[in-house]
C-alpha cells in the first residue's frame, strides 16, 4: 500500500507502513461471506458465542458437523488416538486405518477405496483415474454441478465465477442438462472417460432428478465404456436417510467420492470403487501423504457408529417429513431435497435469511436466489426445527 507522509523520516514511513499494512491486509484471506457470530465452542447442534449465547447450528459447518458438534464419543475417540499416535503416512501400516476402510467399505457396499483429505481431493483422484483406465481424454459434467476447487474438479464444475480465469487451460469436457431423459437419450458418450454427477446439486440450489434418469444414466454410461461418479460429498454418509445417494436412487456408479460428513468435522476424504475399478489400478497411481491419517480414521469410525448406535438416518427421514408438514402454507413453497439435505423454496430467501440470523439460526443460501439450504447435524433436534418453524412463521405473519 503506497502511503506518501513528506514529514515523517524514511524509519517511520516504514513503521507507518507496515502498521496500515495490518490493518487493511488481513493475516486470514477473505473466503465464504461469514456469519455475524464469533463461534466459541459447540455442542450437538447448537453453537455458543463469545457472549454466552446459543445459535441453532442448521447448516452443520457446511455440511460436515454430521454427528453434531464435539459429539462426546468422537472427542474420546480422537482424544484415546491422539495419546496412541498422531500420526503416520500410508507408509506405515496401521490397524486403525484398516478398520476404518473395512468400516466404510461396509457402511457404503462399495469394494473398496483410497483416503485423500477433502472433496475436491476425492474428485480430482476419480477424474484422473478415469482417465487412466478408460484411455480416454474427455470428461463429462451436468449443468449446476459443483465438484470443488482442483483443477479437474474445477473443470467439471459449472459456477463461471471460480472456472472463468482457468478456461484456457481445462481437458475435453462436455456438460448436459440434469434430470432431462430426452437430453440424456440424444448425448454421445461413446468419447467419455467418464461423466460425474452430484445426485442432489446443492449449491445449485437442492436440485434433484428422478430414479428413471439415474438408471438410464447408468445404462448409457455402462453401454458407452464411460464411467459414472457420483460425487456423494454432501449426499453421503447418512444424509439422505439411506448410507449413500447410490442407494436411494438404486444405481451403482463405478466410482463414489465421500468426504464432509465422513469425520464428523476432521478433514478426511475417500474415493470408493468398485472391483472393477480397482483391478486396474496401480498403487502408483494413488498417493496423499495425509490422507487417512489415524485420527481422521478414529474419529470416521467413531462417526459410522454414533450413525447407526443412534439410529441417524432414521431420524433423517423423520425430521423431513416433519418440515414438509410444518411447512404447509407458509412463506415456504416447497421443501426440496431429501432426508437433511434440504432446500426452502421462497420468494424472498436472502431476506428470510437475514430474519432467521436475527433469530440465531444459521441457515444456508445457495446459488438459486430463491432457496436456502439446511443441512444440520444428522442429531438436529426436533426442538430446533420446531423453532425454526416458528419464525418462518413469524416471519410470514411480519411481512
Ligand atoms: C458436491 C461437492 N463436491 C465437492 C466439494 C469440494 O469439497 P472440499 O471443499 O472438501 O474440497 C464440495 C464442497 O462444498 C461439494 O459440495
Amino acid at each position: 500500500m503506497a502511503i506518501c507522509v513528506y514529514s515523517y523520516t524514511t524509519l517511520n514511513y516504514a513503521l507507518l507502513c507496515i502498521i496500515m499494512q495490518g490493518f487493511m491486509i488481513p493475516s486470514l484471506l477473505p473466503t465464504y461471506s461469514p456469519y455475524p457470530l464469533a463461534m466459541v465452542r459447540g455442542e450437538g447442534d447448537l453453537i455458543i458465542d463469545d457472549q454466552g449465547q446459543s445459535w441453532i447450528d442448521l447448516y452443520g459447518g457446511h455440511c460436515v458437523c454430521s454427528t453434531g458438534h464435539s459429539h462426546p464419543k468422537v472427542v474420546e475417540a480422537i482424544h484415546k488416538q491422539s495419546k496412541q499416535l498422531i500420526f503416520y503416512s500410508t507408509a506405515g501400516e496401521l490397524k486403525i486405518r484398516r478398520e476404518a476402510a473395512d468400516n466404510l467399505i461396509a457402511f457404503s457396499g462399495m469394494d473398496t477405496l483410497f483416503f485423500c483429505n477433502s472433496g475436491a481431493e476425492a474428485n480430482e483422484n476419480a477424474l484422473k483415474l478415469s482417465f487412466e483406465i478408460t484411455g480416454r481424454k474427455a470428461f463429462g459434467s451436468f449443468q449446476g454441478g459443483w465438484h470443488g476447487r482442483t483443477l479437474l474438479a474445477l473443470t467439471v464444475t459449472d459456477d463461471i465465477k471460480i472456472t472463468k480465469a482457468f478456461e484456457g487451460i481445462f481437458p475435453e469436457h462436455y456438460r448436459f442438462p440434469f434430470g432431462d431423459i430426452s437430453a440424456l437419450e440424444s448425448i454421445n458418450f461413446s468419447n467419455l472417460a467418464c461423466v460425474i454427477v452430484e445426485p442432489i446439486q446443492s449449491m445449485s440450489g437442492i436440485r434433484t432428478a428422478p430414479l428413471t434418469w439415474f438408471s438410464a444414466l447408468r445404462k448409457k454410461c455402462t453401454d458407452a465404456g464411460c464411467l459414472l461418479v457420483f460425487d456423494e460429498i454432501q449426499t453421503g454418509v447418512g444424509r439422505l436417510g439411506v448410507p449413500y445417494a447410490s442407494d436411494y436412487f438404486k444405481v451403482k456408479p463405478d466410482f463414489i467420492t465421500s468426504a464432509k460428513g465422513l469425520a464428523s468435522g476432521i478433514p478426511i476424504g475417500a474415493l470408493l470403487m468398485t472391483e472393477g475399478m480397482a483391478k486396474d489400478v496401480k498403487s502408483h497411481m494413488l498417493g496423499s501423504t495425509f490422507g487417512g491419517g489415524p485420527i481422521a480414521c478414529a474419529a470416521l469410525i467413531a462417526t459410522l457408529d454414533i450413525i447407526r448406535d443412534e439410529r441417524l438416518m432414521e431420524h433423517a427421514k423423520s425430521m423431513q417429513s416433519y418440515l414438509v408438514d410444518a411447512l404447509k402454507n407458509t412463506v415456504i413453497d416447497e421443501v426440496k431435497g431429501i432426508g437433511l439435505l434440504l432446500g426452502l423454496k421462497t420468494s424472498n430467501a436472502s431476506d428470510l435469511k437475514t430474519y432467521l440470523l436475527s433469530q440465531r439460526i444459521l441457515i444456508g443460501s445457495s446459488s438459486d436466489p430463491n432457496v436456502l439450504r439446511l443441512m444440520p447435524p444428522l442429531n438436529v433436534r426436533k426442538s430446533s426445527l420446531e423453532y425454526l418453524v416458528e419464525h418462518i412463521r413469524a416471519y410470514g405473519s411480519m411481512s
